[in-house]
């Protein structure tokens, strides 16, 4: 707990398996005092600015009304209203925005400018997602999969589609925690090389497997995840993507190689017909709902942990 207090998000690679495991249990908590309605606010009078340079739903709502209920304020502060998009330099927002916040939030384009971002600032700095990484994703996620498999250990992940910062996140989230993660990506698609060896390097004694293969991706899994096929910034490429990926397709088909009490979850939005398919997406076995839920609970608990 004590060794979570100033720091920084920018990749769960950053956290040990037992602050990972601190986060999602103070995760658990925070949702049981809110659906108990008990006021909770230890974060009063804080501060959490919300930097975008990329759309969102999600993550900005959830971490707008999280501050909010923990007794804090967020500002939302898109790129295109801020300095940021007129070409202030990272490193000088950083250390102004730092005079006035308690903590900052950040979705943008490359890691690197979230990085150069934590450096200059002296308030922690969340990572709201990447080209690379999307951390806080993952902690809902992981706070999904224990609440509806009652543990973390001993299950199998499978992640059919890009190799993007989705795979990435879940590819380290998972070999932290000791579950066993598939993904599966056509050739040219597949994740960054560094950040697999990055993953299996966390492994202890689950597995990290990287194949073009869905259908082997997907045996005896307990999780299947998928995500859009063209990312924000991608969008020009959403043709071409719809032919690379034709076989990748969370169907009924490829369900049943799983195991028969799999849940299917998705980062959201989704499209359907696309990387997944209506029926498997509002079908009985998908968790989405709950899974955006978690995403204010899991923030929460990280903003606690950093800035309380
Ligand atoms: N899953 C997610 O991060 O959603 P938003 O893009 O809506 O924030
Ligand atoms: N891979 C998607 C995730 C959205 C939450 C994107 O980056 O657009």
């Amino acid at each position: 707990k004590e060794q979570l207090k100033g720091r920084s998000l920018l990749t769960l690679a950053d956290y040990s398996k037992a602050e990972i495991a601190y986060i999602l249990e103070l995760a658990v908590q925070i949702k049981q005092k809110q659906k108990n309605g008990e006021l909770y606010q230890p974060l009063k009078g804080k501060t959490l600015g919300m930097i975008f340079e990329k759309s969102s739903t999600r993550t900005r709502v959830s971490f707008e009304t999280g501050i909010y209920q923990l007794g804090g304020m967020g500002l939302f502060l898109s790129s295109n209203d801020i300095q940021l998009g007129r070409g202030e330099p990272i490193s000088d927002m950083a250390k102004v925005l730092s005079g006035y916040l308690d903590g900052m939030m950040i979705r943008t384009f490359s890691q690197q400018d979230v990085e150069e971002l934590a450096e200059n600032a002296s308030v922690p700095v969340i990572n709201g997602l990447t080209d690379d990484y999307h951390p806080c994703q993952v902690l809902a996620d992981l706070q999904t999969i224990k609440e509806t498999k009652g543990k973390l250990e001993d299950l199998k992940l499978a992640y059919i589609g890009d190799g993007n910062n989705m795979a990435h996140s879940l590819m380290i989230g998972c070999a932290k925690m000791g579950l066993d993660v598939a993904i599966a990506a056509p050739k040219d698609y597949q994740p960054k090389n560094e950040i697999t060896a990055l993953a299996t390097s966390f492994a202890d004694g689950s597995e990290v497997l990287v194949t073009e293969d869905a259908v082997e991706a997907v045996k005896d899994a307990d999780v299947i995840y998928s995500d859009v096929w063209a990312s924000m910034g991608q969008e020009e490429e959403q043709k071409e993507r719809e032919k690379a990926f034709a076989h990748y397709q969370v169907n009924k088909e490829l369900f049943s190689h799983a195991k028969q009490d799999a849940i299917f979850m998705h980062c959201l939005p989704a499209h359907r017909e696309e990387e997944v398919t209506a029926e498997i997406i509002d079908g009985p076995q998908s968790v989405v709902f709950q899974e955006a839920e978690n995403r204010l609970h899991a923030q929460k608990a990280l903003m606690v942990a950093l800035m309380g």
